[in-house]
């Protein structure tokens, strides 16, 4: 182990020390003294090997959920001392950081005796930042809670700003944000608010609250009032269970969802029932293993998953390109239902009725096949290329036909007969054909199928590795 230096050794001593009191209710003073005492009846003042060695250290088990909680500038900040309470209750290591703002509704002190160490403030203090604290404070964490979040608070993080500490951790932190606003009701429907709140959403923040009530300013109520601290407690251990192991880190995937649309005129297509929540589920889970994703959308109802890079198409053709360009990836996993054909003439302008003449006939054209190009690819081709097969009958025997055809690793079959509302609804039965056999998988919702997809996609790549 690397020897301590002094300093070190004396913050980590008067550390030690503050949290002794901080858990007894007396103060560092008579904590030295109780030791003082305690070492000179044991004999420890003698430096005795046989006294030393009857001092146990105690071994942590398992290491505790850590939370950083970041305290914003509001008058909800008082709760936020109550929240540090209930997250210790939990079993959870908290640290604290209080912005200037913060520093006039609650007190370091109290924030600190509460967390049971020192609270931290300044982003350009000289002890803490002799070996980039900010950074590691942002990286020494599971979770962040923003609590309360106010306004400022919320329009700095959602622009990027990092002039303080609590911003620059904000925006240096890989863990999972969750944000508790608290601010007037008016201030909370300005447009300017929402903008940043929508943009944070996107950018994968977790939100509890506002909830609606009696403001502090006297006679004014609505929606604004920051979410109990019982209520935080209960969202932060919610998150925290959710976390996935980064399983994909450092891995590319790419993934592509949705119909496609092939135009017979400028206003209207050839498109299918897809609808996407499949494959935007499956790009969201391997986000959430750590992926770098691309998806590659065709026109959806859905919003784009946060932390995936999503590129809009609308046609098969303009789909093979957009994936053509995300190469090259680890993993391609080829979800979207696209169009087999595309209409050969489609007309320029609007076609007309036109009385008495015959309605026009469609000359259909086969569109390009995105699985197969990627699978028979020689260069680029991605170590995992996974291909999905709606089918209506013989599934299993289709899938196996799919998979030696298109020259794919796998292929996930499902039934998308439409009494098994599969297109467009939220529960999937697949089975999954590999090389090795055929798995059939229980009925699940589209996210269960995505996360087990991911796993199997991460134990795979690991066993190849
Ligand atoms: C008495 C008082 C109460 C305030 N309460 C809130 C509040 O609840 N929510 C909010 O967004 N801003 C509130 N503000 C304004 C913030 O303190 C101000 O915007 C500050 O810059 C926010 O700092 P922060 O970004 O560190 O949170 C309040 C200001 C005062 C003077």
């Amino acid at each position: 182990m690397a020897s301590l230096t002094v300093r070190q050794l004396d913050e980590g001593l008067k550390k030690a020390l503050r949290l002794r009191a901080a858990r007894s209710g007396r103060s560092v003073e008579d904590e030295v003294r109780t030791i003082l005492r305690a070492a000179v009846a044991d004999g420890l003042g003698a430096a005795s090997p046989t006294a030393a060695a009857r001092v146990t250290v105690p071994v942590p088990t398992s290491r505790p959920d850590r939370v950083l909680l970041v305290i914003g500038g509001g008058i909800a900040a008082y709760k936020s001392l109550d929240l540090i309470r209930r997250l210790k209750e939990r079993g959870l290591a908290v640290r604290c950081i209080l912005t200037r703002a913060a520093t006039h509704f609650v007190t370091p002190l109290s924030a600190g005796a509460l967390v049971g160490e020192r609270v931290f403030t300044d982003l350009f203090d000289p002890e803490h930042e002799f070996d980039v604290g900010h950074i590691r404070l942002a990286r020494e964490t599971d979770l962040v809670v923003v609590a309360p979040a106010t306004a400022d608070l919320l329009a700095k993080l959602a622009g990027g700003h990092a002039d303080d500490l609590a911003t620059a951790v904000l925006l240096a932190t890989d863990a999972k944000i969750l944000l508790a606003p608290a601010m007037n009701p008016r201030m909370w429907t300005h447009k300017a608010t929402q903008r940043n709140l929508a943009q944070l959403l996107a950018d994968g923040a977790a939100l509890v609250g506002p909830n609606e009530g009696e403001m502090a300013e006297t006679g004014e109520r609505g929606v604004g009032r920051m979410a109990e601290p019982l209520e935080i407690a209960d969202a932060v251990m919610r998150l925290l269970a959710e976390r996935v192991a980064p399983v994909l880190a450092n891995r590319r995937v790419l993934v592509t969802s949705g119909p496609t649309h092939e135009p017979i005129d400028p206003v209207r297509y050839i498109a299918n029932r897809s609808s996407g929540k499949q494959g935007h589920a499956i790009a969201q889970a391997a986000a959430r293993a750590g992926a770098d994703v691309i998806l590659v959308s065709g026109p959806v109802n859905l919003p784009d998953p946060p932390g995936v890079r999503t590129v809009h198409v609308e046609t098969a053709q303009e789909m093979l390109r957009a994936v053509e360009r995300a190469l090259p990836v680890d993993v391609a996993i080829f979800a979207a239902a696209v169009a087999d054909w595309r209409v050969e003439n489609a007309g320029r302008q609007k076609m007309k009725k036109v009385p008495g003449l015959e309605a026009p006939t469609l000359a259909l054209k086969e569109n390009p096949d995105i699985l197969a190009t990627v699978a028979r690819r020689t260069a680029q081709r991605p170590r995992l290329v996974i291909g999905f097969a709606a089918e209506t009958e013989n599934i299993t025997a289709n899938a196996r036909a799919k998979l030696a055809q298109k020259g794919c690793d796998w292929i996930v079959a499902n039934d998308v007969s439409p009494q098994t509302g599969v297109m467009g609804g939220d529960r999937n039965t697949i089975s999954l054909v590999t090389a090795d056999g055929v798995e059939a998988w229980p009925s699940q919702s589209k996210e269960e199928v995505a996360a087990k997809l991911i796993a199997r996609i991460a134990d795979s790549l690991a066993t190849a590795a």
